[in-house]
C-alpha cells in the first residue's frame, strides 16, 4: 500500500507502484500457502494465473512435502466470472470457487469445465465454511490470501487472520475513491483488531511489515 493507506487507484488498476522486491515478497508469501485465495474483482482486474515463476519455491514446496503450486481458490458471491480468463488457460494447479447459487447456469456450465465450485444456498458465502471445506476436502491448513480489499475486510470482520503481511511503497495517492487496505466501505470495522508488529524490514525505500493479528476471545 502506499504511504497513506491506499492499495490501488481510484481506477483499480493492477498494482504498479511497487518493486521487484516487493513482487518477489509477494511470491514468497504465496509459495507458503497450501492454498492461495483471491477475490473475484482483483481476479478480474489484475488477470492473474496465481503461479510461482521461481523452480525454486516450487522445489522448496515439494520438499516441504507440498504440491509444487498451492491450490487457487476464487471467491465470488454472484459469480459471474469470466472463463476466459488467464488463471483458467493454466493447469499448473487445481482450481476452486466458492459462490453461491446465484450463479446463472451459463457461467456454472463453463466453470464446471476449468474447477470445482462449491455453491452454496446462502446470498454470500460463508468465509468460515468456506475454510473448514478447504481443511477437510483438500487438506489446505494455510491459506495465503492475495486480496483485494473487500475480502480481506470480510476475513478480518470474521476474525479469520493470522498475520497481515504489508509493505509500505513511497507515494502518496490522496482521495477518497481510491480503495485503502479495508476497501472503500464508509464503514467502521465492527471492532477495532489489534495486531502485533512481528517483523520489520527495509529494503530500498520500501519497508515490508509483518503483524499477526490478535484474536478475539472465542
Ligand atoms: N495493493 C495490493 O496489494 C492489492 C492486493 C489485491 C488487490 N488489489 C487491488 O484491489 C482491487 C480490488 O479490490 P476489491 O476490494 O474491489 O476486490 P476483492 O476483494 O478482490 O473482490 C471483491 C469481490 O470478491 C467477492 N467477495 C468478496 N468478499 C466476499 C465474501 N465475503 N464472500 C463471497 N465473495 C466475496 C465478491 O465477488 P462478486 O462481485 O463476484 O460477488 C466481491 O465483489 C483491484 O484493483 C486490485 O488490483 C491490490
Amino acid at each position: 500500500m502506499t504511504v497513506d493507506g491506499k492499495i490501488t487507484t481510484k481506477n483499480f488498476t493492477p498494482v504498479d507502484f511497487t518493486s521487484r522486491e516487493d513482487k518477489t515478497h509477494l511470491f514468497r508469501q504465496r509459495a507458503l500457502g497450501d492454498a492461495v485465495l483471491i477475490g473475484h474483482s482483483t481476479l478480474k482486474h489484475d488477470n492473474v494465473r496465481l503461479g510461482l515463476p521461481d523452480p525454486k519455491m516450487r522445489e522448496a514446496r515439494i520438499a516441504r512435502g507440498q504440491t509444487p503450486y498451492p491450490l487457487r481458490v476464487i471467491v465470488s458471491n454472484e459469480g459471474r466470472i469470466d472463463p476466459s480468463l488467464k488463471i483458467f488457460q493454466t493447469d499448473i494447479s487445481p482450481i476452486v470457487i466458492f459462490s453461491t447459487v446465484r450463479m446463472p447456469k451459463r457461467y456454472q456450465d463453463a466453470l464446471r469445465k476449468k474447477a470445482t465450485l462449491h455453491l452454496s444456498d446462502a446470498r454470500s458465502v460463508d468465509l468460515a465454511w468456506m475454510l473448514q471445506q478447504l481443511r477437510r476436502d483438500y487438506g489446505v491448513r494455510t491459506v495465503a490470501c492475495e486480496g483485494g480489499a473487500t475480502l480481506f475486510r470480510a476475513l478480518l470482520e470474521h476474525d479469520l487472520v493470522d498475520q497481515l503481511n504489508l509493505t509500505i511503497a513511497p507515494y502518496l495517492f490522496g482521495g477518497a475513491t481510491a480503495p485503502t487496505l479495508t476497501g472503500l466501505s464508509k464503514d467502521f470495522l465492527p471492532r477495532s483488531v489489534r495486531c502485533t508488529l512481528t517483523e520489520m524490514r527495509t529494503v530500498g525505500e520500501e519497508c515490508f511489515l509483518t503483524y499477526r493479528i490478535k484474536h478475539r476471545r472465542r
